[in-house]
């Protein structure tokens, strides 16, 4: 009978607490401090308006108001960090090579039309500029404008190097890094804990569990951005009917463990940004918005900065 006592009240001490620090994480957490805070973040520079991680779309987004560009790194066979998606050359270039194997200096332009990989039957006609640029232009042109940097390889040189020029061109207060593996997130954090992290794919999973069994608030983290996907974007992205029963279960299922408010406003609560990717329409830009988002990721600057506009949501000047 005791024994039942204690139990309950230990249960329901243990759910009122995780309850009360779920609302309010500062009671036991420190608010990490944001050193910048990003609504509308353009997806390789806005893939969908220009040819993907060129000067040419970065110079588009932040003509437009961007608050923060989001890129893909690699290193050259000399060393260099260049911005560019795929490790190999065959889909962007149509040259049967990887960016390791080549120099800087011979690395081929881009195609004039690539396909949009978060658009379905979408493909992006550039303009002139179709040179894989170096990730020290993108600093150099763009000093204080804050930048997502997807660290595409599991490469310590590549890590060092970025973190050289992140120090370099004094950016540390406005960059995050990181990548889907676990691996590369510890790297990058042991390189420079300095630069904020984002929560790589395993990262995620564990988050998740935290926030289903309550003990999401008694646990400290050390990432400062949650960057998560929309599972739900699949169903546009692909023909619903050539999706099998068991796809469309696991993206139904997906869709509601991660789109969570509660998660959202906790995150947040503590001083860790939300953002969403990849989102070109208006019905999941308000989506995101409404479930707490701080930020979303689009290969459409201008549709995202049209939205915030017309719904009030735009920085004020
Ligand atoms: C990292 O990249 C450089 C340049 O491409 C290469 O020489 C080196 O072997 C790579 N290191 C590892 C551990 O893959
Ligand atoms: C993370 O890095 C791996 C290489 O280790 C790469 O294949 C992958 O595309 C990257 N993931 C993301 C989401 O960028």
């Amino acid at each position: 009978m005791y024994g039942a006592v204690y139990v309950l009240s230990t249960v329901t001490g243990y759910v009122l607490t995780s309850a009360l620090l779920l609302k309010c994480p500062t009671l036991l957490h420190r608010k990490k401090k944001e050193r910048f805070h990003s609504k509308h973040i353009s997806h390789r520079g806005g893939a969908a308006e220009n040819l993907e991680n060129t000067m040419a779309a970065f110079k588009h987004a932040v003509a437009l108001g961007t608050d923060m560009l989001e890129l893909d790194c690699h290193l050259t066979k000399d060393e260099q960090v260049v911005v560019s998606h795929d490790p190999h050359l065959q889909r962007a270039t149509g040259i049967n090579a990887y960016i390791s194997d080549m120099a800087y200096g011979e690395l081929p332009p881009y195609l004039c039309k690539l396909d949009v990989t978060f658009q379905r039957e979408c493909i992006c006609e550039g303009g002139e500029d179709k040179r894989i640029p170096l990730l020290k232009d993108v600093f150099e042109a763009f000093p204080n404008t804050p930048v997502n940097i997807d660290i595409k390889v599991n490469n310590d040189t590549l890590i060092k190097k970025v973190s050289e020029l992140v120090v370099k061109y004094d950016r540390e207060h406005l960059t995050v890094w990181g990548n889907a593996s676990n691996q590369i997130v510890r790297k990058c954090y042991k390189e420079n804990p300095r630069i904020p992290v984002l929560f790589s794919f395993p990262r995620v999973l564990q988050l998740l569990c935290l926030f289903y069994t309550g003990l999401l608030p008694f646990v400290p983290l050390k990432e400062q951005f949650l960057e998560i996907p929309m599972p739900n974007i699949v169903n546009k992205l692909y023909d619903p009917n050539r999706m099998s029963k068991s796809q469309r279960l696991f993206t139904w299922l997906a869709d509601n463990l991660l789109m969570r408010k509660a998660l959202f406003q906790h995150l947040t609560a503590r001083g860790i940004q939300v953002y969403i990717w990849v989102l070109n329409d208006e019905e999941d830009f308000q989506r995101a918005f409404d479930l707490g988002a701080t930020g979303v990721m689009t290969d459409f600057p201008t549709r995202l900065k049209d939205f915030l506009d017309r719904n009030g949501l735009s920085k004020p000047q």
